[in-house]
């Protein structure tokens, strides 16, 4: 399987030490072989259709270099839309920044992979929150893959679990502790008293919140991860603009107190039922979502099988990699296409 890969940050340099960790087993007990033909940063790109050495990409990127100062196979100023559509692979890794406002750069090197009759892998929310219906549409019309596992819930196979795992049965509802900062600033201000602002600076320390951290906070993370999930577990066709958007900005230590005093917690909690919402509410202490620190939990309600909690770290590049291995396991499976069924 030859492989574009786009992005080569957390996620990306993730990809390659899992590869170049776990090749021999993979081509084992999968019967393909992975090959990165060709890695793109922001300021450039490495090709060889033979295959890069990921050691030496790793050793660049780990220098804070670019991959286009490999030696033998770099390229500087070479942007992902020429390579797209300049090198021959049969899948694309779309690991680049998510940006909500546009979904770029991300979405045009979506459009693109599909478009070359490409599979493509994304990590890359943005551009599926904005345009998920049509790039699905896209994909299926190119009769190529369109995988996103890693977008919600990083390695907890949430998505998975919902298309494959409940086949046959009818998912009601689905209801989510979808982001691990917001869950850690509350959970501070219920453990330790503190303000939302003291929690938030304690969360940037730790590496669970960004320098501008109002993509979280606004709960906009939560809700492109809902929009994800309603287009591919529920069959709906909606987008960001369709959900019901409130964050944790006004929830004050009072909030905090009072939900402890009726063993409850505060969380920002996504729902998906006829409407999608996201807004803080009351958990009770004892429901399985009400999990604490970075944590996320997603419960799925199912006519049959009633009410499953998964719980798992919801971010990290080694688990958001992961999840894209097992995109391109599963893409590779199912003949390289085809929407892998979904609940009814
Ligand atoms: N990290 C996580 O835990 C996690 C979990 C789930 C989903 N995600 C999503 O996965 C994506 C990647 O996350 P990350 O943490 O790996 O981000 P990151 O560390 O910031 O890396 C982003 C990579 O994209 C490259 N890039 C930026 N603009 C580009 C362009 N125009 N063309 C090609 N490459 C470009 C950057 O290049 P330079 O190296 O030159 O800067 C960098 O290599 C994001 O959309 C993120 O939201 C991340």
């Amino acid at each position: 399987m030859r492989i574009i890969l786009v992005g080569v940050g957390t996620v990306g340099q993730a990809f390659c030490k899992i590869l170049l960790h776990n090749k021999n087993e993979i081509t084992r007990l999968y019967g393909f072989e992975p090959k990165v033909v060709a890695a793109v940063d922001s300021r450039g790109a490495a090709v060889n259709p033979s295959g890069l050495d990921l050691e030496i990409l790793l050793n660049l990127k780990g220098g804070g270099k670019s991959v286009a100062l490999d030696p033998s196979n770099g390229k500087k100023g070479v942007s992902a839309l020429d390579v797209i559509e300049e090198v021959d692979a049969d899948a694309v890794i779309e690991a680049s920044p998510t940006r909500i406002n546009d979904g770029e750069p991300g979405l045009s090197f979506i459009k693109a992979a599909l478009r070359k009759k490409r599979n493509v892998v994304a990590t890359n929310k943005g551009p599926l929150a904005l345009a998920l219906p049509a790039l699905m549409e896209l994909a299926e019309y190119k009769n190529v893959a369109l995988r996103f596992s890693g977008t919600v819930g990083a390695g907890i196979p949430i998505l998975d679990f919902g298309k494959k795992c409940l086949l046959g049965d009818r998912i009601t509802s689905i209801r989510g502790i979808l982001n691990g900062t917001t869950n850690y600033i509350l959970t501070r201000m219920t453990e330790a008293g503190v303000t939302m602002s003291q929690a938030l600076e304690e969360a940037q320390k730790a590496g669970y919140a960004e320098a501008d951290p109002a993509y979280d906070v606004k709960g906009i993370d939560t809700a492109c991860k809902l929009v994800i999930m309603a287009n591919w577990l529920m069959g709906r066709d909606v987008t960001i603009k369709d959900v019901d958007i409130q964050g944790i900005e006004s929830v004050t230590p009072a909030d905090v107190e009072k939900a402890k005093a009726t063993n409850n917690v505060v969380k920002l909690v996504g729902t998906l039922e006829d409407r999608i919402t996201v807004h803080p509410a009351f958990v009770d202490r004892n429901h399985p979502l009400a999990v604490d620190g970075a944590l996320n939990a997603v419960s799925f309600k199912a006519e049959s099988a009633g009410e499953i909690t998964m719980v798992g770290r919801g971010a990290g590049g080694m688990e958001t990699a992961g999840a894209v291995l097992r995109d391109l396991i599963d893409i590779r499976r199912s003949s390289w296409r085809g929407s892998g069924g979904r609940a009814l």
